[in-house]
């Protein structure tokens, strides 16, 4: 069955006016962030003091039991004597059940605060379930059917992040998978009051995810910088330096994998890329991402990877219509000259950093054949905002041009 169009920005819902969503939410971003090497030790002790006695300390597949931040955070609540409850197997593209198993949690051991420790997965699962957990009504029923707003003030939440990318840590938007509905979609909560932001914490994660990571930054920011707005504001130009700053880490990073200077340079664009501010006084595109999203719900795909694939297919089709801002992309962010060109130059980064190129090289849980893409294609988000209007048929055409 194919989906009705929707409007607004990367987690998008339908009813709200395309633009004005992200610039009001920059404006109410609450997120205090703790940024730097020893942040957690330094200052997690000072912070648990405004919170009740009872956290729930949510994570993900057991890296952080590996790495030595479980032991060092669990160290922190003990000697704030808090009653911890662990919320644990939190994965990769975070499922609804997954978010119903932690509000139960929740509920039952009457949390005071979530600690949410590990990459975009584990912090957009507990944004839910901190709405979810005060609620009587089921929230994907009514923000994904009924397309309302909770109304209760959620659980307060803490990110402590570990992998970074996303820049959920700055943004009250979550990614949900519904397995039953077939749909990956954006939900919302509070955004965190507080992140904490050590990129030693970061070190070791997997090369690729590194690089997926930062390349889902790099297509936030693309994302917001090819929304169909007339006026030249000052948004651009700050999109435009992020695109720059993420590359250029990037390229570190294939040279040396554990520089810290660039992790770290990487964690604050992450961040800077997905908390608003880019988005001020802008419409944002964001069809890519609901195209990878779909593809996600279909085949549990890595997110970043997913759009290393989509990107240059995408911006082949919308390139026409809209010269000069590509051309001006490609000439700031790569030195290319030209509107192709500049879609050259990202496939070309794309291969340079040994991210997948092709569907075929995604994990999925699935054969990704014809008849499946046809799936995803119907049932993607068409967002209003970006250079070109796309239909389902166009999205199946992208989406049989990256297999
Ligand atoms: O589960 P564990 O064992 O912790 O392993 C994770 C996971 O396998 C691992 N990892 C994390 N920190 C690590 C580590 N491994 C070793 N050392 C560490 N320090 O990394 C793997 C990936 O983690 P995950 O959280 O899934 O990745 P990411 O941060 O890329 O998050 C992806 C999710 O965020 C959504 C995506 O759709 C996807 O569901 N997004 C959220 C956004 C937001 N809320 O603003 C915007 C994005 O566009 C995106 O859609
Ligand atoms: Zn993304």
């Amino acid at each position: 069955m194919r989906r009705k169009q929707a409007r607004g920005c990367s987690f998008s819902r339908e009813g709200r006016a395309p633009g004005l969503l992200c610039a009001m939410q920059a404006a109410r971003y609450p997120t205090k962030v703790y940024f730097g090497k020893g942040a957690a030790k330094t200052h997690l002790p000072g912070i648990l003091e405004a919170y009740g006695p009872n956290v729930l300390l949510a994570y993900g597949g057991g890296s952080i039991q590996k790495n030595g931040v479980y032991e060092e955070l669990t160290g922190l609540l003990k000697a704030a004597g808090k009653v911890v409850t662990e919320f644990s197997g939190i994965m990769s593209n975070p499922t609804y059940a997954k978010v119903l198993e932690g509000a139960r949690l929740a509920r039952e051991n009457q949390i005071d605060l979530i600690l949410a420790v590990g990459g975009g997965s584990v912090i957009d699962c507990c944004k839910i379930v901190a709405a979810q957990a005060v609620e009587d009504v089921d929230l994907w029923d009514l923000e994904m059917v009924q397309h309302k707003a909770p109304a209760k003030t959620p659980i307060p939440l803490g990110a402590v992040v570990t992998a970074s990318g996303t820049g959920a840590e700055m943004n009250g938007g979550a990614v949900i998978t519904n397995e039953d509905a077939r749909i990956k979609g954006g939900m919302f909560s509070a955004a965190p009051r507080f992140a904490i932001l050590d990129p030693e914490y970061t070190m070791t994660l997997p090369r690729m995810q590194v690089l997926s990571g930062a390349f889902d930054t790099l297509s936030h920011a693309m994302e917001t910088y090819f929304g169909r707005s007339d006026q030249d504001n000052v948004s651009d130009e700050v999109a435009l330096s992020v695109m720059c700053s993420t590359v250029v880490n990037m390229r570190t990073l294939l040279q040396d994998i554990n520089d810290y200077t660039a992790r770290s340079n990487l964690m604050w664009t992450s961040a800077m890329a997905e908390n608003g501010i880019l988005k001020v006084g802008r419409r944002t595109d964001f069809e890519c991402h609901q195209i990878e999203h779909q593809l996600g719900a279909y085949t549990d795909c890595n997110h970043g990877q997913g759009l290393a694939v989509l990107h240059p297919v995408y911006y082949r089709h919308i390139v026409e219509n809209a010269p000069e801002k590509f051309a001006r992309m490609g000439k700031t962010v790569f030195g290319a000259e030209g509107a192709a060109a500049a879609v050259d130059a990202l496939a070309a980064f794309i291969r340079e950093c040994g991210l997948p190129t092709q569907l075929s090289q995604l994990r999925s849980k699935v054969e990704i054949t014809p008849e499946l893409l046809r799936q995803v294609a119907d049932s993607t988000n068409l967002l209003p905002n970006g250079y070109k209007q796309l239909t389902h048929d166009e999205v199946y055409e992208i989406l049989m041009e990256c297999l």
